[in-house]
């Protein structure tokens, strides 16, 4: 099966092709990043007209790149939340425009569902049942994943996530929008124990996060004079050594010997070789998806939505909506026999 994955959540618009035989066929991304840069954050009506712009052009550019003819096509899957609410509306209107056309089903993906299973379009694959720690822009979130849609929420920010906190900071050192990567670059040339920082609610049970204290302690450290890349890579130390905490807490709590890293948070190589070591200590494996497949893309919305249609489901024909806020726990289970 051959399955169009659409993604207008926020401000990547993308397009992908899934072949559920072998892989992905194209995988297209265009980032908005210009558009906002000088507004320090992404306007949501900025990032709504530009999709709409650039959604027919990398359709094209995607359909070339694969060599399929539309006939080949058979289905389209599209972000359907959570996200910016006109950003949404205009993935989902191209792709079930694009699906009547074709006369081929559409389904509406979980964006987050979409981040949890990325790490099947790699090989190997991760097995059920996983242990995944999202760490996105907008969620920090541990999930015991025992299948397609059964997903039990074990643990999440109480304020912001990690990728905020990352964005943030990156912002106060003048490294733009979003400044994850530039800061994670800037780390390169500090002292990881220059600044102590205290680790978050380590010290307290259970499996939740808080990054807006150590946002604080940023800014402090920062108006302290200490220079930008000790402030980013003590910064950078102390959120790997929280979200190392909290995962051994959930391996134990759960069993799971396998952990699959999910979100743009993931892209981070040093956070991304902590928890292999943590892995290949308690003899466990990790997974995540290459750097591409870690931020927003259209490959996992493809795919989630092959796994669905398969299964047997799809959208009613007529009409659409999406879902600003969409909490996982909402999503069907697919059984374990209709997933291949
Ligand atoms: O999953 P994503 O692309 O969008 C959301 O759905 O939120 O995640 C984007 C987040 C941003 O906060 C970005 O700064 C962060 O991922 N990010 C990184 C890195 N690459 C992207 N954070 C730390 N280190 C990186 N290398
Ligand atoms: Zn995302």
């Amino acid at each position: 099966m051959r399955v169009l994955g659409v993604e207008t959540s926020c401000d990547e618009t993308a397009i992908a092709i899934y072949d559920t035989e072998s892989g992905l066929l194209t995988n297209r991304i265009h980032s908005q990043t210009d558009v906002h840069a000088r507004y320090g954050g992404v306007v949501p009506e900025l990032a709504a007209r530009d999709h709409v712009r650039k959604l027919p052009l990398m359709f094209a550019s995607a359909m070339a790149e694969s060599g399929l003819s539309r006939s080949m096509i058979d289905g389209v899957g599209y972000t359907a939340g959570p996200g910016l609410q006109g950003a949404l509306m205009t993935g989902a209107a191209f792709a079930k425009g694009l699906a009547r056309a074709l006369d081929r089903p559409a389904l509406g993906v979980h964006h987050l569902e979409g981040h949890l299973l990325a790490s099947m379009l790699e090989d190997p694959a991760p097995t059920f049942p996983f242990l995944a720690m999202l760490v996105s822009g907008g969620h920090t979130q541990l999930i015991a994943v025992e299948g397609v849609g059964a997903y039990t929420l074990l643990g999440e920010s109480i304020d912001d996530a990690v990728g905020e906190a990352f964005d943030k900071s990156a912002k106060l050192m003048g490294l733009g929008y979003p400044g994850g990567a530039a800061l994670s670059r800037l780390v390169q040339q500090g002292r990881r124990d220059a600044v102590r920082f205290t680790r978050p609610m380590v010290d307290r049970p259970g499996l939740d996060f808080s990054f807006s204290g150590l946002k604080t302690a940023v800014v402090n450290a920062v108006a302290a004079g200490y220079a930008h890349a000790d402030v980013a890579a003590s910064f950078e130390q102390t959120v790997i050594d929280t979200l190392v905490i909290k995962i051994r807490r959930a391996l134990t709590q759960t069993g799971y010997g396998r952990l699959v890293l999910a979100g743009g948070v993931a892209a981070n190589q040093p956070l991304r070789a902590r928890l292999k070591a943590l892995m290949d200590d308690c003899g466990g494996a990790v997974f995540y998806p290459a750097p591409e497949l870690c931020t927003d893309n259209a490959a996992m919305i493809a795919l989630v939505a092959a796994l669905r249609l398969q299964a047997g489901e799809r959208d009613l024909v007529s009409g659409f909506s999406v879902r600003a806020r969409w909490p996982l726990s909402e999503l069907n289970a697919l059984h374990a026999e209709s997933v291949a």
